[in-house]
């Protein structure tokens, strides 16, 4: 009798540390399972120098279409094609005295954005951002 009770502790034991042994696999596995993907934000290129409308600015709008498909001459204003981009925006979307209040700035801008429609990276944004403080010249 005794022995059966001293093998029952025994069994227990080895059951308590395998047991304990599972608990470590599964939360080890279940640690390791998590995947952390996180979202960095993309990092802005400071703009530095002299920022050209003609070759710099006006090229945001009008590659690929991405604003100039809605915003085109006959189409919704502003106009935002090559020959027409810098009189639909100077001056009445930039605000050269506080250059981060243009609403060419802020209003399709990625943070800022009430724009319904196509946005802009925060990379353009920081481009025209820079080409207003320098004046928002016709360059
Ligand atoms: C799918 C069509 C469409 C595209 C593409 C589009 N827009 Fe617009 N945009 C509009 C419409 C429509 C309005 C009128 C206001 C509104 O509904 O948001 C507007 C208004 C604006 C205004 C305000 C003009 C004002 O006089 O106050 C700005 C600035 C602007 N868009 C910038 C952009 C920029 C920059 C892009 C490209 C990144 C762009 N839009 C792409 C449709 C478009």
């Amino acid at each position: 009798m005794k022995s059966f009770f001293v093998l029952t502790l025994k069994i227990m034991y080895t059951m308590k540390k395998r047991f304990i042994f599972l608990i470590t696999i599964m939360f080890s596995l279940f640690i390791t399972s998590c995947r952390y993907d996180f979202i960095l934000p993309v990092p802005v290129v400071p703009v530095t120098g002299d920022v050209s409308f003609a070759t710099q600015v006006a090229p945001i709008f009008s590659t690929a279409g991405k604003c100039t498909s809605c915003h085109k001459t006959g189409g919704q204003s502003p106009d935002y094609t090559a020959a027409n981009a810098y009189a639909s925006i100077v001056p009445a979307l930039v605000n050269t005295a506080s250059p981060a209040d243009s609403r060419i700035y802020t209003f399709a801008g990625p943070a800022t954005s009430t724009h319904s429609w196509k946005k802009l990276s925060a990379a353009e944004d920081a481009i025209i951002l820079q080409w207003i403080t320098q004046g928002a010249k016709n360059n």
